[in-house]
């Protein structure tokens, strides 16, 4: 038995395993790629796309995880969204309780599943709930916004010297110790800090400390990237510079100073990538001076610039998309993908309607993106998102991202070569067309698979739009499509004669390689390539002839 053969495998084994593990050391850090004006997420040294969910607000705590693992496998996401609450970090001050990090990173490792943390600090949706209750009732230490009319209101004072040191002493203690507990395995990607920041009914801060500095002469950072919307001074106050826009201009500098200091604290000690999340202001309507109609001092598109200069330790200003008109969705990702702005879509409503916008997101070339509230707790969050609260929710996310779980560290670097295109079905119905190289490619909805005989017959299942197509170029003439409830044509855009040389229907296995299943010829691709319900994947080859 002592020196049995197997006893010596083992041991070889083993050795063979430190070694391996020695050689190739812990993972490198998760960063922001940026290239060209493109982006990714680097996760183990190569690139991620995030097909995540969020889970509620309130299963931050290792009783509530459960139903969020077990929604997170119907959704098939690899990345988790989930607060960590100042609140049960710092219960008590100074004394900083991990255990629910500790289990939370424990069990997502169990599930091969990565995540990304929201810290809920001074501000989640703008307010203070989730801060520690010595911060929340202790107004004097940890002053609130004045009004106009010099009255508190809810919102916390980004003026609060002392509820900015706390909060990046929070912040720090947390990214040390996923430091400490991370460092080799990197389960943590990313960091959301603070959530939906900026102030409702109130347009700034009006206390003694925000007066002072709204006078002051407006930073040269901001000052560099800014240009005011209206005709102002080249250089001086906020009002001067700025005229109607200068209090939301004003606010959101203060609010993401704010933000900054917190992050470039956490970031000294452990240096993940971080963003912010915005409540949308109406991407569609004219831009006009803040009128009570959007949380001011948030990042919304048009201060983007504003947080930019001011926070240069947090890499995006992301969506928060609960808006589900298509219109509104394509102006949001349009307003918020930028050469100095990566597209990441960290909430989007979890109602049916917007997974076809997964195809879309993905395929403009976002890092990742999340559906808010995948999680068996429930609770539904009707009208922003999904009635169900059961598998019946999860199911129309997570067959997307069964199609592109294997192929998504390709996607993410196809995204950052600028090879991918997507399409939502359109709120109108209508078709749609992307020009990829010598190829414009035209999406149709709502037909029968060899087309419609009459405008009244039309197919079961299509009655809300549900069609959206992500495309890869891979080669001159080569894609990778996934999709559904679409019909695709394809031409040449010189207008050389063509047709397809191949249409393969497969699948990409566990590492990432092709696997064709299928050949379409005949019927199914003389009326275009049609997909159905059933997210599809197909790699497709063109090729013209000479007339
Ligand atoms: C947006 C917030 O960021 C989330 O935390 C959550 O409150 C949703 N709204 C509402 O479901």
């Amino acid at each position: 038995m002592k020196n049995s053969p197997s006893r010596h495998l083992a041991a070889f084994c083993l050795s063979a395993l430190l070694v391996a593990h020695a050689v190739a050391g812990p993972a490198p850090i998760p960063q922001l790629l940026h290239k060209d004006g493109r982006y990714a997420l680097m996760v183990d040294g190569k690139p991620f796309t995030v097909l995540g969910v969020q889970a509620h607000n309130s299963s931050n705590y290792p009783a509530a995880l459960g139903q969020v693992w077990a929604a997170v496998k119907d959704a098939n996401a690899n990345t988790l969204e989930i607060p960590v609450a100042w609140e049960q970090l710092e219960p008590v001050e100074g004394k900083f309780d991990f255990s629910f990090v500790d289990t939370l990173v424990a069990q997502a490792r169990q599930h091969k599943v990565r995540l990304v943390l929201l810290w809920f600090g001074t501000w989640k949706n703008t307010g203070p709930q989730y801060t520690p209750e010595w911060v929340k009732l202790d107004n004097q230490r940890f002053p609130r916004m004045l009004g106009k009319d010099g009255k508190g209101i809810y919102c916390l004072s980004p003026f609060g010297e002392q509820t900015l040191k706390a909060d990046a002493r929070a912040f720090t203690a947390l990214m040390a110790h996923l430091k400490k507990i991370d460092s080799a395995q990197r389960t943590v990607i990313m960091v959301q800090v603070e959530n939906e920041v900026g102030t409702y009914g109130t347009v700034r801060d009006f206390g003694p400390k925000a007066e002072a500095a709204f006078h002051q002469p407006v930073p040269a950072a901001v000052l560099a990237r800014k240009k005011p919307p209206v005709p102002g001074a080249a250089s001086g106050s906020w009002a001067e510079v700025y005229g109607p826009y200068a209090d939301e201009y004003f606010h959101a500098y203060a609010v993401a100073s704010y933000i900054e200091t917190v992050a470039r604290a956490g970031r000294a000690v452990y240096d993940l990538p971080m963003y912010v999340n915005n409540a949308l202001r109406d991407p569609l309507e004219p831009m006009a001076p803040w009128k009570g109609n959007f949380a001011s001092g948030g990042p919304t598109h048009d201060v983007i610039d504003i947080y930019k200069a001011a926070a240069p330790h947090i890499d995006i200003a992301a969506p928060d998309i609960y808006l589900p008109e298509s219109g509104k969705v394509d102006a949001t990702l349009q307003q918020f993908q930028r050469p100095d702005n990566a597209l990441f879509v960290p909430e989007m409503g979890n109602a049916a309607g917007y997974a076809r916008y997964v195809y879309q997101i993905l395929g403009r070339g976002a890092i990742g993106v999340a559906p808010f509230g995948i999680d068996y707790a429930d609770y539904s969050n009707y009208p922003l998102g999904s009635k169900l609260k059961d598998k019946a929710m999860a199911e129309p996310f997570g067959k997307i991202y069964a199609a592109f779980r294997p192929v998504a560290r390709q996607w993410a670097q196809w995204s950052l070569e600028g090879r991918t295109y997507g399409i939502a079905e359109g709120d109108d119905r209508k078709p749609q067309s992307i020009v990829a190289g010598a190829w414009k490619i035209t999406a149709k909805f709502r037909e029968w698979q060899f087309g419609n005989a009459n405008k009244d017959d039309l197919p079961p299942g299509t009655e809300a739009p549900n069609g959206g197509a992500a495309l890869a170029q891979v080669g001159d003439d080569e894609f990778i499509v996934v999709g559904q409830n679409i019909r695709l044509g394809f031409e040449h855009n010189a207008g050389k004669p063509s047709m397809y040389a191949r249409v393969e229907e497969g699948h990409f296995d566990a590492d990432g390689k092709w696997v064709m299943e299928r050949n379409w010829n005949g019927d199914q691709t003389d009326w275009g390539i049609n997909l159905t319900a059933r997210p599809t994947v197909m790699k497709i080859r063109m090729g013209t002839y000479v007339q």
